[in-house]
């Protein structure tokens, strides 16, 4: 088990855009075995390569019994809209309301460069989305509709 450091909000490197994997080897598998020993650690519901530190469209995504690695992952269709709470493991202590779409369909390619399409709905729709934005330096608090107060 291997954890990586979660980089926080002020690090310019959440900014950045990131860029896409060409190479599906060894480098990129550890990468996607640490984030998620990381992302179980931090009990979150997606983490993304940025947040590790890792300028590559690599995003992993745990809903329910649900988990997904994503590379160079792209929505290709969206439905509906929900406006629904939020955070971000590298932004502890906020929460925030923001309107995503409620159905989306992403298009990616697996550990092995395989494509692949995955659907979600509700919160694993909310978790795509959210983890593909880290990939272009965009973070939720960018989005954030109404704040909530955490205890
Ligand atoms: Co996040």
């Amino acid at each position: 088990m291997a954890l990586r450091n979660i980089v926080k909000d002020g690090d310019p490197i959440l900014r950045k855009k990131c860029r896409p994997v060409t190479d599906f080897n060894e480098r990129l598998h550890v990468l996607l075995d640490d984030m998620k020993d990381t992302l179980i650690y931090a009990n979150g519901a997606g983490l993304a390569a940025p947040q590790v530190g890792i300028m590559r469209r690599v995003a992993i995504v745990s809903v329910d019994e649900d988990y997904f690695e994503l590379i160079n992952p792209e929505i290709i269709k969206t439905e509906g809209e929900e406006t629904s709470p939020e955070g971000c493991l590298s932004i502890p202590g906020v929460c925030g309301t923001v309107s995503r779409p409620y159905k989306v369909t992403v298009k990616a390619q697996d550990r092995f460069g395989k494509e692949f399409t995955a659907k979600g709905e509700g919160l694993l729709a909310r978790a795509f989305c959210h983890e593909i934005d880290h990939l272009d330096g965009i973070l939720f608090k960018d989005k954030i509709i109404e704040y909530y107060e955490e205890d």
